[in-house]
């Protein structure tokens, strides 16, 4: 992705002719770019040949879960809708963790019967539920319990897990009883610790503290696990400025810190694969003179993308054509939800707008589409998969008569 001739490109193609084409707002993304996460992932993690899980909550598009599975990705899912999803997308049961705090006899039974790889659970009435289910059934089922070990992911407040007061997994204590218990039963094996302490996570040092934890509590067990899933959070720079995780030294403590309980490690990234593939794509309809500031009024909104109504977050947002021409004016980029939480971003320092000009909302690859909406009875928008010089449509525009 790049400007050439001052011209925004995804790979071979003109972003202008795609607006042109398919309408605005559209989603698109960049295949090069998943490849490149994809093997650049693999490449920092080597030293320990992880099993990766994609989690499917960043991204459910069914023609990217395709390509995942092409690179031999797995897939961490949290509902019977993605589970299915990633079975159509070819992904083996073998590869695929099934997370989440509540997950109900519906979606325990069709896992169970699909065989997959690990039901991570997280309380003491889950795990009975799956042993109703097993010994209905006949069966013997994988297990995980996902222990939270109290640690700060030093992240955005409302994506971080891994604290002793948020509902997810079980505290050390709870942890240490669920396993006597299960060690005992009939239908269910224990095969996995796992942990999963946020999201977005830029700094190391909240890691390397989950480690320790995860060691100590391994070695209170006294049990020994074929599998250490440690979930995601892996984060990345959404601004120019911001540096990313500094994954060699993530893998190389992993390695220090967990090789003598002997298990295979998993991880379950979403962002990391995903979140810098996309970009939305849209027009200004408006721009309003405000005090001391410009709005322009764009056609995408927080249905359409949710991340910084939901979290205060921001995303880079670029002209699809340059001009050099710098206005001094604040421009708040802002969406047309009568909602005032529908704002995208403050910027100083924009080239002069103009009314239907194109601008590109960055990084929207994870936790965009997934988390979009039909607010407003909006139509969702198409997506585009870009190899090449090739125009693949993933996703075609929600129609406005299916919504009414
Ligand atoms: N595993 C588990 C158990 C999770 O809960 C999550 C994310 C992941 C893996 C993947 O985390 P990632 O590698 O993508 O950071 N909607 C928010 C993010 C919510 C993340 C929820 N759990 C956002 O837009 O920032």
């Amino acid at each position: 992705m790049k400007y050439i001739k001052k011209k925004f490109f995804i790979e071979g193609i003109k972003v202008r002719n795609l607006a042109k084409k398919f309408r605005t707002p559209i989603y698109c993304y960049s295949y090069k770019r998943l490849k490149e996460n994809i093997n650049n992932f693999k490449k920092n993690f080597k030293n320990l040949k992880p099993i990766i899980c994609f989690a499917v909550k960043a991204n459910a598009n069914l023609k990217i879960l395709k390509e995942i599975n092409k690179f031999g990705l797995g897939a961490d899912v949290v509902s019977l809708g993605e589970l299915e999803k990633v079975l159509k997308a070819g992904i083996q049961p073998k590869k695929i963790v099934f997370s989440g705090v509540g997950k109900t006899s519906e979606e325990l039974s069709f896992a169970i019967d699909k065989k997959i790889l690990l039901i991570n659970t997280e309380s003491r009435s889950e795990i009975l539920e799956i042993e109703r289910i097993a010994k209905r059934k006949k069966r013997i089922v994988n297990i995980g319990i996902r222990l939270n070990p109290n640690t700060d992911a030093k992240t955005i407040s409302q994506i971080s897990t891994g604290k002793k007061q948020d509902k997810f997994g079980v505290t050390e204590k709870y942890f240490l009883e669920l396993v006597k218990y299960v060690k005992n039963s009939q239908y269910i094996k224990l095969k996995c610790i796992s942990v999963h302490i946020g999201s977005q996570i830029l700094n190391h040092q909240p890691y390397l503290k989950m480690l320790k934890v995860v060691d100590r509590v391994i070695k209170k067990t006294n049990y020994k696990f074929e599998f250490i899933d440690l979930g995601g959070g892996m984060g990345i720079p959404y601004g120019k400025k911001i540096k990313s995780l500094n994954y060699k030294r993530y893998s190389s403590t992993i390695k220090k810190t967990l090789k003598k309980h002997k298990a295979k490690i998993i991880f379950e990234p979403g962002r990391s694969i995903i979140g810098n593939t996309a970009i939305l794509v849209s027009k200004v309809i408006y721009i309003k003179k405000g005090i001391n500031k410009n709005f322009v009024i764009i056609d995408s909104a927080m249905n359409d993308l949710m991340r910084p109504a939901l979290y205060g977050v921001e995303h880079q947002i670029i002209p699809e054509s340059k001009n050099n021409n710098f206005t001094k004016k604040t421009y708040d980029f802002v969406g047309p939800i009568c909602e005032s939480t529908d704002t995208f971003l403050t910027s100083k320092k924009f080239q002069k707008l103009y009314e239907k000009d194109l601008i590109i909302i960055s990084d929207v690859g994870a936790y965009g589409m997934s988390l979009s909406s039909n607010y407003n009875v909006r139509p969702k928008p198409a997506e585009i998969l870009i190899k090449g010089r090739k125009i693949n449509i993933i996703k075609k525009r929600q129609k406005l008569k299916d919504l009414i």
